[in-house]
């Protein structure tokens, strides 16, 4: 069968590569890949700046964000069958087994000795089939074959909320504005979670308030923000207490921004991968002495475990009814397979974009 991967630490070195059409055990599943997505740290790995081959092996078969159907099943597999739709995690637990890994939190592995399909140490989807356990698996309702290979990334986000509520349990907290930072895949999909839990939202890009992501933000009934015209600094006074702020820009000078913006008893979700060395100059009294005395929260998030897929899944059938259409229109551009370098280059109005593998 047909792969596309890279050796890990060269530039631009994706290609296509003849492997074997994976085998499964009793206990495995085997999975068709219809459609991959592509995101930032995709497009770190062909840039030779992150990944890791799989011990022994000198490549890496890309792809985390991926939708397949079900080709066949391992006789001791209960819960799926032949035809099945299906989208697999991305993480596995470290080798320690550590305490977060064995609870089935590898999302928030102790060791960092995890393993991520696609990204670290394990062969992603970007394949016509792999094999997978199906602890891993998530299925995806037949009225969501056109969006869920967004599931992956809906899943940062859900993790991101459905973490902030948790901590929020330290008090009692009905959040009524969010703002979220970027309107990537990310961003986008921030924003129509937060419009679909009812809570007052703002998102903010760079784009003009008559661009396709601006639409896209005002469809959910979000406000957006031209963050050229209303720069960050300004929006605190703009959008009075600011309960929770999304960072989704992978800028860290915006995550030091948003600190500054953030309302009392509010909470500041950082999500953003930011591989430089940048340094910056901070108002540190300032902003130490209104974190305290605001009882403000900072914290980070990555990655998620199968129950933020599942809540995903749970929030794409709730778009699909309240905003019909809305999430596919994320898919900005769709590419075939023998066309994967075309996927991998950044366009101008690209949102996601996705590689077709198989029908
Ligand atoms: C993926 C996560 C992963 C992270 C770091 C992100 O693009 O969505 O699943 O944990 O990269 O490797």
């Amino acid at each position: 069968m047909k792969v596309i991967g890279v050796i890990p630490g060269k530039k631009e070195s994706a290609h296509i590569i003849d492997v074997d059409k994976p085998e499964i055990s009793s206990s495995e599943v085997r999975v068709k890949v219809l459609r991959v997505g592509i995101c930032g740290t995709d497009h770190e790995i062909d840039q030779g700046l992150y990944g890791e081959a799989p011990e022994g092996e000198d490549f890496l078969i890309l792809g985390h964000e991926s939708l397949g159907i079900v080709e066949e099943t391992g006789r001791d597999v209960k819960g799926f069958e032949k035809g099945d739709m299906v989208v697999s995690t991305v993480r596995r637990p470290c080798p320690e087994n550590c305490l977060n890994c064995r609870s089935g939190e590898n999302d928030m592995c102790l060791t960092g000795n995890f393993k991520e399909r696609g990204i670290k140490s394990l062969h992603g989807f970007m394949a016509e089939y792999y094999k997978e356990i199906p602890e891993y698996l998530v299925k995806i309702p037949e009225e969501l074959s056109d969006v869920g290979v967004l599931l992956e990334p809906l899943s940062i986000v859900e993790k991101a909320i459905m973490q902030t509520f948790k901590i929020q349990e330290r008090m009692k907290w009905k959040p009524k504005t969010a703002l979220v930072l970027g309107a990537g895949p990310i961003g986008l999909l921030a924003t129509f979670v937060l419009r679909d839990m009812g809570i007052n939202t703002y998102t903010l890009a760079l784009d003009s308030i008559d661009s396709k992501k601006a639409r896209l933000v005002m469809e959910s009934g979000a406000s957006y923000i031209d963050s050229t015209k209303e720069p960050i600094p300004e929006l605190g006074e703009k959008l009075g207490n600011i309960d929770f702020i999304l960072e989704a820009t992978g800028s860290s000078t915006v995550s030091f921004q948003a600190m500054d913006i953030l309302g009392i008893n509010g909470v500041l979700a950082l999500t953003g991968i930011t591989g430089g060395d940048k340094k910056l100059e901070v108002d540190a009294d300032r902003l130490n002495l209104s974190l305290v005395l605001g009882n403000k929260l900072i914290f980070g998030s990555v990655n998620a475990n199968i129950t933020y897929f599942r809540k995903g899944v749970k929030h794409m059938q709730n778009f699909e009814v309240k905003w019909p259409g809305l999430l596919s229109k994320l898919i900005s551009r769709k590419v075939v397979f023998e066309d994967f370098k075309e996927a991998l280059l950044r366009k101008k109005d690209d949102i996601k974009v996705i590689i077709e593998i198989g029908k």
